[in-house]
């Protein structure tokens, strides 16, 4: 036996022991002799091994064995065996595992909470856009997007209501110009259809002067007296009509900015366009048939705008007409059916050159003609259509190549709410 001092050995034992893990201790001579060991049964199996020089440790049932030689002055003189027990380290690990497992669940979670809000963050204000872009393209004018943000959403905010307050301008002045272009095809109609009235006028007013020249004052008797108060009543009636025709050109040529909408009868302003388009259709040879509702068909409209419409309407039908023929216009109101509202449609229905099939689709769009240059801008129906999606319309046609050609209208009839009539008629009320 070479180990001598057997108690301090023991000791040593005695100081591991208080390690929890320690599942054995084994101190053998270099004859594999025992010399000392705390639960031997544990770690006998290792004595077993052919050992090495060196430190070796290897695990094996849930134990960490290292076998370590114990020199004395440079010679192996017996080695220790040691075995620690792993299932703690285990349990720990494995609660370690469930730990890391939840915090990772818990991160993933919250990852995806604040991937949701930022994305809702992120992604309300382009759904926003998207949203003004796509009633811009249906033809909406006045859309403005509602985003204070300083950041690239909200400059992309400021850049996209600032092309719309430029497109609404451009499209006023277009409707200004197309107007325009309108005024001067009817100027020739309008000079026409005021020399008549004027006419009167001159010849009335000639007759009285000449009367009067000839008979003194004092001789007149009451039979003059009544011819000239004809005269005056002529000349009275003449100007009014002359003034009806100028005040309505006058009106319809006026540029506003301001598009308000009034209750209205689409009636009267049918009358009132026909005014001073009516000669125009007589130098053309067009004979102008209507049919119109006899009660009247109120819609919520701007009168002007409208008038609009219907003077570019007549006035293709008119140059379709070369020739001469028939232009129907017919009005009445329609139920409501499925997903369309109860509505006023107006018909223009002409017997001119027609629309061939492939120009169907294209007559509403801009700067499309098949007019000479000067005497069709391809504004008038582009135009019509914008005002009448304004009036939450449609405007649909239809045609025969050689048979004419049909312009329907439908405005949604005005029904009043009852709440902001209320509003209204307190409103009158308080002013009274
Ligand atoms: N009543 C009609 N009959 C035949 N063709 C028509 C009629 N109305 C419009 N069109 C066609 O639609 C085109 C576009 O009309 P519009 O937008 O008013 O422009 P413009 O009258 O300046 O050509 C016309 O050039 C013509 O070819
Ligand atoms: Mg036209």
């Amino acid at each position: 036996m070479e180990f001598e001092d057997l108690q301090s050995a023991k000791e040593a034992i005695e100081g591991a022991k208080q390690n929890k893990d320690l599942s054995y201790i084994i101190i053998c001579d270099s004859k594999d002799k025992v010399f000392a060991s705390y639960k031997f049964e544990e770690g006998k199996k290792v004595l077993k091994r052919t050992r090495t020089e060196k430190t070796e440790s290897f695990i094996d049932q849930e134990k960490l064995n290292v076998l370590t030689p114990i020199f004395s002055q440079k010679r192996e003189i017996g080695y220790l065996a040691v075995g620690l027990s792993l299932s703690d380290l285990k349990r720990e690990v494995a609660g370690n595992l469930r730990i890391t497992f939840l915090v990772s669940i818990i991160i993933i979670i919250l990852g995806i909470l604040i991937a949701t809000y930022l994305s809702k963050i992120l992604s309300e204000p382009i759904l926003k856009l998207t949203e003004a872009v796509r009633r811009l393209s249906s033809g909406e004018a006045e859309i403005k997007v509602e985003l204070e943000t300083e950041d690239e959403i909200g400059i992309l905010a400021k850049a996209f209501n600032q092309m719309t307050d430029d497109l609404k301008n451009s499209r006023e002045q277009l409707i200004q110009q197309e107007k325009m272009a309108s005024v001067g095809q009817l100027a020739a109609g309008v000079a026409h259809e005021l020399n008549n009235p004027l006419g009167g006028i001159l010849g009335y007013s000639q007759f009285a002067l000449e009367k009067i020249t000839k008979k003194p004052l004092k001789d007149l008797t009451g039979d003059d007296i009544d011819t000239y108060t004809q005269y005056l009543k002529d000349i009275e009636h003449q100007s009014q009509r002359c003034k009806t025709i100028v005040q309505n050109l006058l009106k319809f040529a006026r540029s506003s900015n301001k598009v308000a909408f009034d209750p209205l009868d689409l009636n009267s302003v049918l009358k009132d366009t026909l005014v001073f388009i009516h000669h125009q259709m007589e130098m053309g040879k067009v004979e102008l048939i209507t049919n119109l509702d006899q009660s009247p068909l109120k819609v919520m409209g701007n009168s002007n705008q409208l008038q609009q419409v219907f003077t570019n309407i007549i006035l293709n039908a008119i140059q379709a007409m070369p020739d001469g023929g028939e232009l129907i216009i017919s009005t009445r109101k329609i139920e409501k059916e499925d997903n369309l509202p109860e509505r006023v449609e107006i018909v223009f229905a002409d017997t001119g050159c027609g629309i061939p099939q492939d120009n169907l689709n294209k007559v509403f769009e801009p700067f499309f003609t098949t007019k000479r240059v000067g005497e069709g801008t391809g504004l008038g129906l582009p135009v019509s259509y914008g005002i009448i999606k304004d009036h939450k319309g449609e405007i649909l046609v239809e045609s025969q190549l050689g048979k004419g050609a049909k312009f329907i209208l439908w405005i949604p009839v005005l029904t009043i709410d009852k709440r902001s009539e209320a509003k209204r008629v307190k409103k009158v009320l308080k002013n009274v």
